[in-house]
């Protein structure tokens, strides 16, 4: 058998863990030798309101199993003073889970402003203070892991999740940069977009399901994607269910829509939409640089007039 993947002596802050996916979280790490800060405001999935009950049971939960961990109530809009809690318990903080999250759903002509504020002080900006108030924490110590919680919803879009959906895929933002900034340090960041039955989905899914997608299904790709093993950073999973799936961009091979010395027109771009929009031998970009190197591959094209309409990298690309 394979050796368990423990995580004695590290120290992991699980935001938003009085419940569903977080307890979860909290719990499996306790169990596996880990030290947790168990967050939760204790609000109701609106945000409002709040209580420290549901934190201390988890708290107590994991002491029970025999692990080490202690609660904190803040909201995530106080990243410090839950990083500070790591540091006063623990002395040190090593995993950062950004998982709290409510839910306002309305649809986009009814959404009001308080709707899109607080979902974005939550979830982007809530993760953004939690995760700043740890990074110099890694950075010293040459070692962390950062996971962001996206969504379906912010991947693909969903109805009446318009606030939610532009939160939720701002973490994959912030995660991507957070991976290539943290590399050199040994800090890596992943995102995940989970599915499981808990009280924020209890009214989007019938019963059966809820009670069928279980947040235990989910778990063990995020302690996998902490634990020092593992060299994964920067990338996106869905998973839900026991299964997991990795997603990354794709882009067609494009085509160049005007020619030297003459003026791009609207025009040209409809003659070529087709192939613009043409995923055959599409490549998979996955850095920055490859985005800029494409343009400037285009201008030595345009320039020495060849009139290639292909994306010039995608040989390149496409062989990963
Ligand atoms: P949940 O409602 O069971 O758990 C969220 C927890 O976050 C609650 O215990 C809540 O009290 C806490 N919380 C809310 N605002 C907080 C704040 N400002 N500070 C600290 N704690 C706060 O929901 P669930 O389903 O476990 O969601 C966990 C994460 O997964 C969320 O970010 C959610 O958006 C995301 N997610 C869940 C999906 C699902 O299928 N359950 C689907 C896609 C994303």
């Amino acid at each position: 058998m394979s050796t368990p993947l423990r995580f004695d002596g590290k120290v992991v802050l699980v935001t938003g863990a009085g419940g569903g996916l977080g307890r979860e979280y909290a719990l499996a790490f306790g169990e596996r030798g880990a030290a947790v800060v168990v967050n939760d405001l204790g609000g109701d999935m609106k945000g409002d309101g709040k209580s420290s009950s549901a934190a201390d049971k988890v708290v107590e939960e994991i002491k029970a199993k025999g692990g080490k961990a202690v609660a904190n109530y803040d909201s995530v809009e106080n990243g410090d003073k839950l990083v500070q809690t790591a540091l006063d318990a623990f002395g040190r903080i090593d995993i950062v889970i950004n998982n709290a999250g409510i839910l306002r759903d309305r649809s986009f002509a009814r959404t009001s402003d308080l709707d899109w504020d607080l979902i974005h002080r939550v979830h982007l900006r809530g993760s953004f203070l939690v995760t700043r108030a740890a990074w110099n924490h890694m950075r010293n110590q040459k070692f962390g892991r950062i996971i962001m919680t996206s969504s379906a919803a912010g991947i693909y879009g969903n109805f009446g999740q318009a606030n939610y959906s532009a939160a939720k895929l701002g973490l994959v933002g912030l995660s991507n940069t957070l991976a290539v900034e943290g590399r050199k340090y040994n800090i890596h960041s992943n995102t995940i977009a989970p599915t499981a039955g808990s009280r924020l989905t209890q009214t989007v899914m019938p019963p059966d399901l809820l009670e069928s997608l279980k947040a235990e299904y989910v778990a063990p790709l995020v302690l996998w994607l902490c634990h020092d093993q593992c060299q994964e950073t920067g990338s996106l999973f869905e998973v839900g269910a026991g299964w997991i799936g990795k997603l990354r961009w794709e882009r067609s091979q494009g085509s160049i829509a005007r020619q030297k010395n003459k003026a791009m027109t609207p025009e040209a771009v409809r003659e070529k939409w087709d192939q613009i929009c043409d995923f055959t031998n599409a490549t998979k970009p996955a850095a920055i640089g490859e985005s800029i190197s494409t343009l400037v591959d285009v201008l030595s094209q345009v320039e020495t007039n060849e009139g290639v309409t292909a994306n010039p990298t995608s040989a390149m690309a496409s062989a990963t």
